[in-house]
């Protein structure tokens, strides 16, 4: 493994950061064209701006609308940073990821599908017909130590792990955030002038809602997951928890309504407190809270007749569910 040195909090100087990292995009792309993927998580957003700044109008900027994503969330991060004055393009590829992840159940093939499709199939095809040399992408410290330590392989992480990506994918990787940790990601969104929208987002996994499936991932399964997470971050908006969760689990179980079996779905609420996403503690929920999860997911998620609060920390749990 390239040897990597973290910075930490204490030692970042954001607006020195920035400085340095544009600069190093600039020099290193020079007259190239280069492209990046844009999620609307807070390490791609701020990747996105470090390369617009960089760059301008020789940064091209996709959204891949994967088919995983949140309610509503492409179109939301399309029109934010619009706003900001980044050129975005969507690019379709739903049939392309529900393709490959077809008849996949195991954790590490599922991963591995979406980083395929995602840099291989979808990335490799707009960076050929694009002309551009780099990829830009927004890989943190946390993500290389996971991977290197072999919890599980985060979707960006590729030299790391050997992968020569100009030989397998036709272009370069740059990531300028690579040092920090979430944190201090933030702390750099924030001066890079972010809206506290984006640089206080809650983390989202880049194998996104398929990282909550137990199982095969299926369109019909992600419109669930999809119904039950909003209704979960709606829920959970106040706490101050590090990151709230909806967990598809793949075996139905009996449940009844109107007299009658219904052989249903189950969904796992999880919330996490946690500093640095290293270790976590299931969040103290009220009652309450928990009872309003269940009667809403029960009556408004179609086919699910089952809620349960997660209660294990993490480690030996992580925090998503593949
Ligand atoms: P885990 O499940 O590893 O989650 O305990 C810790 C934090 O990392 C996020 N996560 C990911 N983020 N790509 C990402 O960009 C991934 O593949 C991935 N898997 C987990 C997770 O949401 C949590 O915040």
């Amino acid at each position: 493994m390239k040897e990597i040195k973290e910075i930490t909090l204490e030692k970042l100087e954001p607006e020195k950061f920035i400085k340095q990292k544009v600069d190093y995009i600039a020099s290193v792309v020079g007259d190239n064209y280069a492209i990046n993927a844009l999620s609307g998580g807070v390490d791609s957003a701020v990747v996105t701006m470090l390369g617009h700044r960089a760059l301008g109008e020789r940064l091209k900027t996709f959204i891949i609308e994967n088919g995983i994503m949140r309610e509503g969330e492409v179109e939301h991060i399309a029109s934010l940073f619009r706003k900001l004055g980044v050129p975005v393009e969507v690019i379709d590829a739903k049939k392309e990821f529900f393709e490959a992840l077809k008849g996949k159940t195991d954790p590490e093939e599922k991963r591995n599908a979406i980083t395929e499709t995602f840099y291989k199939k979808v990335f490799g095809k707009i960076v050929k017909e694009s002309g551009a040399k780099y990829l830009l992408q927004g890989t943190n410290y946390t993500d290389v130590e996971e991977t290197v330590a072999g919890v599980k392989r985060q979707h960006n992480i590729l030299e790391q792990l050997g992968i020569d990506t100009e030989k397998e994918y036709g272009y370069k990787v740059l990531e300028p955030v690579i040092q920090l940790r979430k944190t201090g990601i933030r702390k750099v969104g924030e001066a890079l002038g972010l809206p506290e929208e984006i640089y206080n987002r809650m983390a989202f996994p880049g194998p996104a809602l398929a990282a909550r499936i137990i199982g095969e991932v299926t369109p019909e399964k992600v419109e669930t997951v999809r119904q039950a997470t909003n209704i979960v971050e709606r829920e959970l908006a106040d706490t101050s928890a590090f990151i709230y969760m909806a967990i598809l689990h793949e075996n139905n179980v009996t449940g009844m309504r109107n007299g009658k079996r219904d052989f249903g779905q189950h969904i796992q609420v999880r919330c996490w407190d946690s500093e640095d996403a290293v270790i976590g503690r299931p969040t103290r929920l009220s009652w309450d809270t928990l009872v309003r999860l269940g009667d809403r997911i029960t009556s408004e998620v179609p086919g699910v007749v089952s809620v349960t609060y997660n209660i294990a920390k993490k480690p030996p749990s992580t925090m998503e569910a593949i």
